[in-house]
């Protein structure tokens, strides 16, 4: 089938119209555009996984806080279209923001407790413009799988608190992190980082590794190996630390004694620039 591009919510229900029913599945990749390598492999996964694939391209207004990098969110809507029609995408909806939120909209989604650290505690709203407009997608396109990458594992636990909050009758899939060579999870932010900032936005990850390898080894004090993770990341003279922590993997919860598997998580800035990553801490043996 031939990729469909839909600007409204009209046009989307009609592309609907010819997808496959009965029995068959229908996946959705909820982007905000400028794809890059991570997003390929989320197209890639639903795409093996469902018989019919929308993907949204819409920068979230609503998600992003008033000091945010809303305006300078990279934008590439003609190389998104090709990389869809490559990979073999049914449909991209790709509304403008009347469409989403016309100036009579008053709906927000709230949801309490695994908000409430990490990225949810640095800025505030975002999970609340992310659970509304993912809550519209899925309402928009009706996707039986919606798939999430696990760089943004917090993002992936609000939505899934959402649907069984809701009762939402879709399945949600997460896709590991996708990573450059030298270990950096690959971002769309990443293309607004100089030289010496790429290479030193490195040690994210490299500090995640090591809080994974304290944790494998029987470290089981989280404030110690926090400790640890934070002395690795000060000696990058470039990075900022907006957080490190280890959390419950399902609560996004601090944890202090480390009894069982954890997520390691942190956030840096470099300049202008805010990353994320996270690692899953798990001994797989028991
Ligand atoms: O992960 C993202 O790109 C966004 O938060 C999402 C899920 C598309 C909602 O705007």
């Amino acid at each position: 089938m031939a990729l469909v591009v839909a600007t409204s919510i009209a046009g989307a229900r009609e592309a609907m119209e010819v997808a496959p029913k009965g029995g068959s599945s229908r996946g959705l990749v909820p982007t905000m555009g400028a794809l890059h390598e991570g997003h390929h492999e989320l197209i890639q996964v639903a795409r093996r996984e469902c018989d019919w694939l929308a993907v949204s391209i819409f920068v979230n207004p609503t998600q992003f806080g008033p000091e945010e990098d809303f305006d300078t969110y990279p934008r590439d809507l003609e190389s998104d279209l090709a990389r869809c029609r490559q990979l073999g995408v049914d449909l991209v909806f790709q509304p403008g923001r009347d469409e989403i939120y016309p100036a009579t909209h008053r709906t927000f989604v709230e949801i309490e407790t695994v908000t409430s650290h990490l990225c949810g505690r640095f800025r505030p709203g975002h999970f609340r413009g992310v659970a509304t407009i993912v809550l519209k997608l899925l309402n928009i396109l009706e996707p039986d799988r919606a798939y999430f990458g696990e760089k943004d594992a917090q993002q992936t636990v609000v939505v899934r608190q959402m649907v069984k909050d809701l009762h939402l009758p879709v399945n949600i899939r997460q896709v590991p992190t996708v990573r450059d060579t030298d270990g950096l999870a690959i971002s769309s932010r990443n293309r607004h980082l100089g030289l010496r900032e790429r290479k030193a936005a490195t040690v994210l990850f490299r500090t995640l590794k090591e809080i994974r390898t304290m944790v494998l080894q029987g470290a089981r004090d989280a404030g110690q190996v926090r400790r640890n993770g934070l002395r690795l990341l000060s000696r990058e003279p470039l990075v900022q630390v907006e957080y490190l922590d280890l959390v419950d993997p399902e609560t996004m919860q601090p944890v202090s004694r480390i009894q069982g598997p954890v997520r390691a998580a942190g956030a840096i800035r470099l300049g202008r620039v805010r990353l994320i990553d996270n690692v899953l801490c798990e001994d797989r043996d028991g």
